[in-house]
């Protein structure tokens, strides 16, 4: 994949339709056989706090990758070509705690820029992120009452909010101006 570093203030996404169409892989661990895994995230956002480019990645404690997120200082999320759909689906039905992950996607991690966290060679975009705060749904803060409607067996998301250290990706994703 032809990728080349973006600047986190250069970067060109639809942060509304990259999570409903496109999904994410979310990667925490070293790149060790064992030492890490990854699922699909459809929700999430991009942004700025503290002053900071900032990506939010929310994980359910049930989630092998929660261990993961939890034990790593950071963590990567990839966008992937359309012709990876089956592998994204795959590794969001499907927990590492059960499967061999990377055999069973076809996915190729790869050592990351800035972080300990793989990511991987058949991505289009790839954002490295080191943990700089997390926060639990709590369902007392709960203004709407829809989302409760997300929790039936009480598993709140906690919300792992990860500075941008470094975006690599194809031209598409990288504005000049
Ligand atoms: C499209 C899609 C989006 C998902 N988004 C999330 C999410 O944002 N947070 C989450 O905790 N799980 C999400 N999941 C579920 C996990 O990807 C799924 O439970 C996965 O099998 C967990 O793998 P693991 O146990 O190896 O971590 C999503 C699944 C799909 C298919």
């Amino acid at each position: 994949m032809d990728r080349k570093l973006i600047d986190p203030s250069r970067l060109v996404l639809n942060p509304v339709r990259i999570f409903m169409e496109d999904w994410f892989i979310l990667c925490s661990g070293e790149n060790l056989p064992g030492k890490f895994n990854f699922m699909t995230i459809g929700w999430g956002s991009v942004g700025v706090m503290w002053g900071k480019p900032c990506f939010m990645a929310p994980v359910r404690p049930v989630r092998h990758t929660y261990k993961f997120m939890e034990k790593s200082h950071d963590f990567t999320v990839c966008v992937f070509p359309k012709s990876q759909r089956k592998a994204l689906a795959l590794s969001g039905a499907k927990s590492g705690r059960d499967i061999d992950k990377v055999k069973e996607t076809g996915l190729t991690p790869m050592g990351s820029l800035k972080v300990m966290s793989p990511s991987f060679a058949e991505a289009e975009l790839i954002i490295e992120c080191k943990k700089i705060y997390f926060g639990d749904v709590d369902p007392r803060n709960c203004i709407s009452a829809t989302i409760a409607e997300n929790y039936p067996e009480k598993d709140y998301h906690r919300m792992y909010l990860g500075e941008i250290v470094a975006v690599h990706g194809t031209e598409k994703y990288c504005s000049e101006k």
